[in-house]
């Protein structure tokens, strides 16, 4: 395994390809040498190249994990399979929809394990969820809600990345947390949405911009220049799933005392589900005509199917980075078994779920700017 791009969220790729056990994390290319040779030795990997390029000409390295800035997500993966590496890259696939369509036809030509992490799916509570949807225990779906709230950038001395168009795209808090709402519900009920109806909002409008790039979920010190942002810090959307099924959910970076809370929840026939990431140990299910019920994360207590996923006893709470290692092990398996490589596990998210939520988004934003229109996905 290669990873590119070790700030926030790159070290948990070589985490979980590391608990795996069978996985020899080779490289890390960085945006400089130094800056790649410092990540190496501090994530305890035996080389650093200071071009991503460098990595992909190293035969060692088979596997190719994008973890750069939306930015250079294109052309790391478009690199990666075009040297027939197999890629996880981490959401979004790409910075437009049309990149991200390309990506799904340069894998498709490659012939290789091509996977986005869209996590959440790896926890074995939202797993069980879906279980208990396709089996009918809740009924037919009609509504699906939540939302998907940080605090992060909340400050106007809070600044990423991911708030400049060039870098992070032509949308903010929806490309990059709204995505993995979308991808779940669409995951745990197995409904494509058709359409949306958004409207946007810029809460903090201008932000004192760091000399420095600050890594996701650090507080600003408030030195820069003060700069005027353009992308969405807050979202909410109406939603229409296939099959008629509705649902609205709000995303938003500027939302005091939530921290990473990913709320669903799925309203059927006869009962309801919900799943709260920060209470991500738990499975609420609702009834009308008796009490309702916590299932709390016990492999004893959990569909057979689901059993695996959960790798402590119940009361051992699992988290965030054991989610993450489900999700790795599965395209780690699949990409173990040798060629022709076997379908992908249902829980990973393919390229074309990864130009699925690039559509997805877009559509919000021409919604929110066509006033509020019904805009079809
Ligand atoms: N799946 C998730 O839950 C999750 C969580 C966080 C971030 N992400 C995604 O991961 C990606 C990275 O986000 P982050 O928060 O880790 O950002 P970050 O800014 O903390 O890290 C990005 C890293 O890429 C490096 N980089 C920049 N240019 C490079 C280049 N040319 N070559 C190699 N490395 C380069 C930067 O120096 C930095 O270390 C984003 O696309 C984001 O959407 C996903």
């Amino acid at each position: 395994m290669g990873l590119v791009g070790a700030g926030f969220v790159g070290p948990h790729h070589i985490d979980a390809v590391r608990r795996l056990g069978f996985v020899d994390v080779v490289a890390v290319a960085g945006s400089s040498e130094e800056s790649a040779l410092g990540k190496a030795a501090a994530l305890g990997v035996r080389k650093g190249y200071g071009s991503y390029q460098a990595l992909l000409d190293d035969p060692d390295v088979q596997v190719v994990h994008n973890a750069t800035p939306n930015h250079l997500h294109y052309e790391v993966t478009s690199a990666a399979l075009a040297r027939g590496k197999h890629v996880v890259s981490d959401k979004p696939l790409a910075m437009t929809s049309a990149q991200a369509k390309r990506l799904v036809n340069e894998a498709q030509r490659a012939g290789v394990v091509a996977a986005v992490t869209f996590n959440y799916r790896g926890n074995p509570l939202v797993q069980e969820a879906r279980v208990a949807v396709a089996r009918g225990d809740i009924g037919a779906p009609h509504f699906l809600h939540g939302h998907y709230l940080q605090d992060w950038l909340l400050r106007e001395t809070d600044y990423s990345w991911r708030l400049d168009p060039e870098k992070g795209g032509a949308s903010s808090a929806l490309g990059d947390i709204g995505s993995h709402w979308c991808d779940l519900a669409q995951h745990v009920t197995g409904l494509k949405i058709t359409h949306v109806l958004g409207d946007i909002a810029t809460v903090v409008q201008k932000r004192k911009k760091p000399s420095g790039s600050p890594e996701a979920f650090q507080a600003g010190t408030g030195d820069g220049e003060l700069v005027d942002i353009r992308v969405e810090d807050l979202a909410s959307v109406l939603v229409r799933f296939e099959n008629g099924v509705r649902g609205c959910f709000s995303v938003g970076q500027v939302c005091g005392g939530h921290k990473n809370d990913l709320v669903l929840e799925v309203c059927g026939a006869r009962a309801s589900l919900r799943w709260r990431q920060e209470d991500q140990n738990e499975l609420w299910i609702g009834h009308r005509d008796r009490a309702n019920e916590v299932l709390q994360k016990d492999p004893s207590l959990l569909d057979e199917r689901v059993r695996g996923y959960a790798h402590l006893p119940g009361g051992h709470q699992e988290a965030w980075a054991d989610a993450f290692c489900n999700v790795m092990r599965e395209i780690y398996t699949c990409n173990a078994a040798g060629q022709p490589y076997p379908a992908l596990s249902p829980m990973v998210a393919t390229f074309e779920d990864g130009f699925r939520a690039n559509r997805i988004v877009d559509a919000i934003l021409e919604s929110a700017a066509d006033g509020g229109a019904w805009t079809r996905v």
